[in-house]
């Protein structure tokens, strides 16, 4: 197997996260820590995990911290060198070790397909993982990613991870309808954006975690904006389903929705308990 096929995986990181205000009004709500790692960190590892050690950071203005995250702090460098202080730099130097990291502004927040376009320029024409740190996923096994890398290898088409949610909360989501091709994978029939519950045909939500063909780019220039007025991975990807499939992939492993203060916490807690502590 090819652990190179994709090399590549996209992150975009330029939304406001209103949600988490004042604590985002001057500090970017990827760089919040979930215990002692900011959320963006848990997304670049599982990534490169994942095989994919180039990350294309869609960054936007107020986001200058991540960018210095994922570089060297020389001064912090000489500060804890030779002391103990250095073990808690170790997590971090490993990511720097075997990450590349490129980044491109996105000036206008016109939705996930438009920040998605604007990365267009760091991914080039070949298949790349998308992950929106909002949502982490743990899975001490495989990782999210790693799982869906395995599936791309397997159907050679856009991948989608996706979750079953609530049906009061399918307004949030992208919206999965299809057929089962076997046990947790399913052939996409139809894919709605933020659908109101009595207009979903189901309740299998897509979660922030796509591998991508490099065709959607041309797509998502021809797509309207749709929900929200934004324009919409989700409707891009609809185009995909009719031209060559996509397909839909209920992960093994946990979610949490760190956009939203429940999550945020949620995840925290559990952090704490079985990862932090048992470090
Ligand atoms: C985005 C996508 C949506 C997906 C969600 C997962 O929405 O547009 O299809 O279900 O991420 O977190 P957003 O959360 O940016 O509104």
């Amino acid at each position: 197997m090819d652990r190179k096929l994709i090399q590549k995986c996209l992150f975009p990181v330029a939304g406001y996260g209103t949600r988490f205000l004042p604590a985002t009004k001057s500090m970017p709500k990827e760089m919040l820590p979930i215990v002692n790692k900011p959320l963006v960190q848990y997304g670049v590892e599982e990534a490169i995990q994942a095989g994919m050690n180039n990350c294309a950071l869609v960054t936007g203005r107020g986001k200058r911290a991540i960018a210095d995250h994922f570089d060297i702090s020389y001064e912090l460098e000489q500060q804890v060198s030779g002391t103990p202080k250095e073990a808690f730099l170790s997590g971090i130097r490993n990511v720097l070790d075997q990450g590349i990291f490129t980044m491109v502004r996105q000036r206008e927040m016109l939705g996930l397909g438009h920040a998605i376009l604007t990365g267009e320029v760091l991914i080039g024409d070949q298949p790349f993982g998308v992950l929106l740190s909002d949502d982490l996923c743990i899975n001490a096994e495989k990782s999210v990613l790693s799982q869906m890398v395995e599936l791309y290898e397997e159907f050679n088409c856009s991948i989608v991870a996706i979750q079953e949610v609530p049906m009061e909360q399918v307004s949030r989501y992208g919206i999965v309808c299809g057929d089962n091709i076997r046990e947790n994978v399913i052939e996409v029939r139809e894919m709605v954006e933020k659908p109101k519950p009595e207009e979903a045909g189901s309740n299998l939500a897509i979660i922030g975690r796509y591998i991508l063909t490099p065709d959607i780019f041309e797509i998502i220039k021809q797509t309207e904006p749709g929900a929200n007025g934004e324009v919409q991975l989700t409707d891009a990807l609809n185009r995909q389903v009719s031209e060559g499939g996509v397909v839909a992939y209920k992960f093994q492993g946990k979610r949490f929705d760190c956009g939203s203060i429940s999550g945020f916490v949620e995840a925290t807690n559990y952090v704490y308990e079985n990862i932090y502590k048992a470090s």
